[in-house]
């Protein structure tokens, strides 16, 4: 019997690296899941080309053609159920949502903040993580709620800042982590073997199909696993 195939919705605003990097690890990996559209609220997003060039149906719905946010997030909502997602994912998705958005789609929503959350909400993390002085940064995956960036943690990579670093090349390197961590992290939440329970995410049971995946909550990037002396 054919299994059923998990449903990703995966919505961007920019160049859409991330969701790349999704595409490219479903393809490496045969689990029964599948990205069904890439959305983006603006028409000029990078993104749109690179999806459609390989095969995905991507379109545009632009924000700025609609009256106000809530007018906006109906119909980005309706654009979204009409292709039946059993997921929506975040990645790069650069608007704040709506609580009427947030309820339709309720525990059904994943995104990606460049950050170890709760620090540093909102924009340019990584120029604050320098401007503080800290020694980690990193990334978190995290389910969506209508607070922004605070729904409950599913996995964090922990990244070092070096005294070297400049916001552009702290932002690369927590941005390979992302590459890394996101897919594993949706495939996990996808099929099952993550849920969001009202205690946040706990171990669940797979689905048929995804019994090799993967799963860790926590990921250190290389420069961590050898750092000594000198670093
Ligand atoms: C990533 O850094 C992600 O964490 C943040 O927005 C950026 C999107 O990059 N939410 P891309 O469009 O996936 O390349």
């Amino acid at each position: 019997m054919a299994l059923v195939r998990t449903r990703l919705s995966v919505l961007i605003s920019g160049r859409g690296s991330n969701m790349l990097a999704l595409a490219d690890w479903l393809d490496r990996h045969d689990f029964p899941i599948e990205i069904v559209q890439v959305l983006s609220n603006k028409p000029e997003a990078a993104g749109l080309e690179l999806a459609r060039n390989r095969g995905l149906s991507a379109e545009a719905l632009d924000h700025r053609a609609f009256a106000s946010r809530e007018a906006y997030d109906a119909a980005l909502a309706d654009r979204i159920e009409s292709v039946k997602p059993d997921w929506i994912v975040m990645a790069g998705f650069m608007r704040i949502l709506t609580e009427g958005f947030c309820a339709r789609f309720a525990r059904r929503m994943l995104n990606i903040h460049p950050s170890l959350l709760p620090a540093y909400v909102g924009l340019h993390t990584h120029e604050r993580a320098l401007a503080d002085g800290v020694r980690f940064h990193g990334l978190t995956v995290h389910g969506v709620t209508p607070t922004l960036d605070h729904g409950p943690i599913l996995a964090q990579a922990l990244v070092p800042v070096l005294p070297t670093d400049t916001a552009e090349s702290l932002a690369a390197r927590v941005l390979e982590m992302e590459h890394r961590v996101y897919p594993q992290a949706i495939a996990a939440a996808a099929s099952g073997r993550m849920q969001w329970t009202d205690e946040g995410w706990r171990p669940g049971q797979s689905r048929p199909g995804f019994e090799s995946l993967s799963f860790s909550p926590w990921h250190l990037h290389p420069t961590l696993l050898d750092a000594g002396e000198g670093h």
